[in-house]
């Protein structure tokens, strides 16, 4: 097979910290890959056996432009995760989905455009009683963009914070806030080709002050996934390649998981498009990761 494209973006190369450990595990196991920017309209992706997307970040300001790539890049090579993947994960509406299939995932209302933000925001509360806090955020964000926690009484300051994400037609979700994660974080659980590889723990990011921060390394430390953990985070993906009618599992994935007020996990977010995946902070991630990347290559050359 050619080459395996590693996709980034020439602005976010280098925050991604898991690109050196996972090219040095791919010399290490001689994968042929090759570092590419997903905007750069020089490279020819039809030359890659695979098109693996690892840190096209700045994608988020040009969704319409990224998605367009992702569907010229899956007719000319072979996109992973797989297009249909990536485009369901890229909005949050996705946990529905998964609630549908039994997964226990964090409360979740969504605000469609169409929708008062006033009536909805009370109706949450009245159906969340227990939430001290809640939290908003955007159907299509990551890196902590456009979110917002809010006390029960910040209504006013809610609905103005809904209007503004409303006002270029986007969706927008409501949660309770979970306190759990003020004692324990949430743990996002690393998964190569449907096996668990890692773990880290990621400390709460949400401020009682409002303050909204970025998950840094700072913030991230190596942990073991519980079995509970192992259990919701193993039925997600399984729900999701279900759903998705894949016939593979995925080549990577990331689940993140939260606490609920019964103690039990629940799932914050699916990562199957562009996940960090945290391998500086653990042995063997960057080794598992490149061990599924070969997998590929024999799996295309019909090994
Ligand atoms: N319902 C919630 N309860 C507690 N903390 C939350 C909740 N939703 C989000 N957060 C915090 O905000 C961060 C970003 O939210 P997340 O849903 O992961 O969106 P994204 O990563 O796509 O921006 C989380 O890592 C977590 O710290
Ligand atoms: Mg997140």
């Amino acid at each position: 097979m050619t080459a395996i494209a590693l996709v980034t973006a020439d602005a976010c190369v280098e925050d991604d910290l898991d690109m050196p450990p996972l090219l040095e595990a791919c010399r290490i196991q001689s994968i042929d890959v090759e570092v590419c920017a997903w905007d750069d309209p020089r490279v020819d992706w039809s030359q890659y056996g695979a098109v693996v997307l690892r840190s096209p970040w700045d994608y988020v300001d040009r969704i319409a432009q990224f998605l367009a790539w992702c569907d010229h890049v899956s007719a000319v090579s072979e996109l992973f995760n797989p297009l249909a993947a990536v485009r369901w994960s890229l909005d949050k509406h996705y946990l529905l989905d998964l609630a549908d299939r039994g997964i226990p995932v964090v409360p979740t209302r969504f605000i469609e455009p169409a929708h008062a933000p006033a009536a909805a925001v009370i109706d949450f509360l009245a159906d969340f009683p227990q939430a001290a806090d809640f939290v908003i955020k955007p159907a299509i964000g990551c890196y902590s963009r456009g979110i917002q926690r809010f006390a029960r009484h910040q209504t006013d300051a809610a609905i103005d914070h809904i209007a503004h994400l409303a006002s270029n037609n986007a969706s927008v979700v409501l949660q309770p806030y979970l306190p759990a994660i003020d004692k324990t974080g949430e743990t996002n659980l690393v998964f190569f080709d449907g096996v668990y590889s890692h773990a880290i723990c990621k400390s709460a990011l949400l401020g009682q002050d409002g303050a909204v921060n970025v998950p840094t390394y700072d913030y991230r430390s190596p942990r073991e996934a519980d079995a509970a953990e192992r259990t919701v985070a193993t039925a997600a993906l399984e729900a999701a390649r279900s759903h998705l009618g894949l016939r593979r599992p995925l080549l990577y994935a990331r689940v993140d998981l939260i606490r609920g007020h019964d103690n039990t996990p629940r799932l914050l977010e699916l990562e199957i498009a562009e996940p960090s995946l945290s391998l500086p902070l653990t042995d063997k991630g960057a080794t598992r990761f490149a061990q599924s990347l070969d997998r590929l290559v024999m799996v295309n050359q019909g090994a």
